[in-house]
């Protein structure tokens, strides 16, 4: 019924406990299938073969790491290919105010130019889950809950 790839840049083990619980949250879902890849390990056209994307990005300077702006820059090669397919975004900071909401900010920007279906949330985290510092029971719960919604909504969209 559809695929979800959970992508991640991380330095230091946050963004990648963030997009564990993601993945989780996304493989919890009947007939979508979840894959949880370090953005080192995964070329812009591997995107092509997933109906949803969740990338994730520590804070750097308040915009997302360079691993992951060069992803989006080399999927210009394939620009439009990946239009319709449902995006989301996580992110990790040091600081509350740190520049988490602008690098979610900074990747769904990049999707919707690629025609991706983002959406938001009503409670909680609005664009996309942020931690600071390592995932605590909110951010765990908020990242299986991201993972779950792609997932759902890949699963509708089939
Ligand atoms: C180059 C660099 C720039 C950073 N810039 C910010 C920043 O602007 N705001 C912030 O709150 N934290 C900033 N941080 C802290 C990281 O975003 C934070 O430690 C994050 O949790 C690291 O994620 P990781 O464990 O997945 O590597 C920066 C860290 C580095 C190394």
């Amino acid at each position: 019924m559809g695929n979800v790839a959970v992508i991640y840049y991380s330095r230091t083990g946050n963004t990648k406990a963030m997009a564990e619980f993601a993945a989780q949250g996304a493989g919890s879902v009947e007939g979508v299938k979840a894959e949880l890849a370090d953005i080192n390990d995964f070329p812009a056209e591997k995107a092509l073969s997933y109906d949803g994307i969740i990338v994730g990005s520590p804070t750097y300077y308040g915009s997302m790491a360079w691993q992951i702006k060069k992803f989006f820059d080399d999927s210009v090669k394939f620009h439009g290919k990946l239009s319709g397919k449902v995006g989301a975004a996580f992110a990790s900071a040091a600081n509350i105010g740190g520049g988490n909401e602008t690098t979610i900010s900074g990747i769904l920007d990049a999707m919707m130019i690629h025609g991706m279906l983002v959406f938001g949330r009503h409670m909680g985290d609005h664009y996309g889950v942020v931690s600071i510092g390592a995932p605590d029971e909110r951010v765990k719960e908020q990242c299986v809950d991201l993972g779950e919604r792609t997932a759902r909504l890949v699963a509708r969209l089939a």
